[in-house]
């Protein structure tokens, strides 16, 4: 079967080289004649498994002293509540900056534990550009933000100076380029994106910042659980963090972060090149503030976004159509999409351009 590209925002591409080796785990997990998927969380082998994807974390993104790795389960979306649960006293503020959907549901989610100080907000202009330069109140007891907006195309170059506790959601851009564990509080990211399949989400904290808030935190949702019990309090989803732990294998194997945000800085500078001179489509994002994981774009003539859509679905790009809130179309050319996806997807709009040109 010829390469199908897969630019879906998520679930999302993986990197070939992982597939069979997790195939062969389900077959029969080194050696052992059980599949990985039958095997006890808290046989050695499994253990093991769960310990490599911790210290892979570790590795790859440089973590210090002094911050837990955890697997969690729930997603993201449940990080918008375990974030303030955990860290948001009742009557207290933080400070959320609003650049889009996702950071709008971890924002409100917020408002059910604590105040929350909308410290700067894109949404005057449909959420195409960063804010930047705002104030953070001294008293907040965090600053949240999302550092890559998977629907409309924005990311932080820069974090913000942050005063209190920067914590972020990475959903779509961790192990994208090399990160300063040092400058935040939490990380967290739901894996389906750029490190693995979905079940699993990833979250760094800084253990200091637990602790304080006085509700009783339920035991499932509490941070301080899963450390303890290094995140097998209860069961966990075991296959998709050996496929995340292969896909940071795979990402080691490339040079790392430091690597990887080279090349994704050049597939992202291809397809915006060729988004920006072909006279049929446009950005959307404002160009300083554009995503190098998910790349937005519309045509200027809106009737040619289904023919565009079955062009280039016969020349095996899949997955481009635009988030409904959005519309038009959305490449997202993370980790594992290949510089020759990329070519191919630009060799289309080309394509395309010369038959309606
Ligand atoms: C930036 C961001 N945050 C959160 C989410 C929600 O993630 P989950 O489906 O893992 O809850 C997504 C999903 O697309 C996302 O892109």
């Amino acid at each position: 079967m010829s390469t199908v590209y897969n630019f879906n925002a998520g679930p999302a591409v993986l990197p070939k080289a992982v597939f069979p080796i997790c195939a062969d785990a389900v077959q029969n997990y080194a050696n052992t004649g059980l599949s990985i998927l039958e095997m006890s969380h808290r046989s050695p082998e499994i253990m093991a498994v769960a310990e490599e994807a911790v210290s892979l974390v570790k590795e790859l993104l440089k973590v210090p002293e002094g911050y837990s790795v955890l697997f969690l389960q729930g997603g993201a979306s449940m990080q918008f509540c375990m974030v303030p649960y955990n860290l948001l006293e009742q009557g207290h503020t933080a400070s959320y900056v609003d650049t889009g959907t996702w950071a709008k549901k971890a924002l409100k989610e917020a408002q059910a534990f604590g105040n929350v100080n909308v410290a700067a907000s894109s949404a005057d202009s449909n959420y195409t550009y960063i804010p930047k330069g705002f104030k953070v109140p001294a008293d907040s007891a965090y600053l949240h933000i999302t550092s890559n907006n998977t629907i409309v195309g924005t990311q932080y170059a820069q974090f913000p100076q942050s005063e209190v506790p920067l914590i972020a959601d990475m959903s779509s851009d961790i192990f994208s380029r090399p990160l300063d564990i040092s400058k935040f509080g939490l990380i967290y990211a739901g894996a389906q994106k750029n490190m693995g399949p979905a079940g699993v989400t990833l979250v760094i904290v800084k253990d200091s910042l637990l602790g304080k808030v006085t509700r009783h935190i339920p035991t499932m949702l509490n941070y301080t659980t899963h450390i303890k019990k290094e995140s097998m309090f209860n069961t966990p989803p075991v296959f998709a963090i050996y496929v995340a732990a292969q896909t940071m294998k795979w990402l080691k194997a490339q040079g790392g972060v430091e690597a990887i945000q080279t090349i994704n800085e050049r597939k992202a500078a291809v397809l915006y090149n060729e988004i920006d001179s072909n006279p049929l489509f446009t950005g959307t994002a404002v160009k300083e503030d554009r995503s190098l994981m998910n790349v937005p774009f519309v045509l200027k003539d809106d009737s040619l976004m289904s023919e565009f859509l079955s062009f280039t679905k016969d020349r095996n790009l899949v997955g481009l159509k635009g988030h409904r809130s959005v519309g038009g179309f959305r490449a997202s050319i993370y980790n594992a999409m290949s510089e020759e996806g990329v070519s191919a997807l630009v060799s289309a709009m080309r394509a395309f351009a010369e038959i309606k040109g």
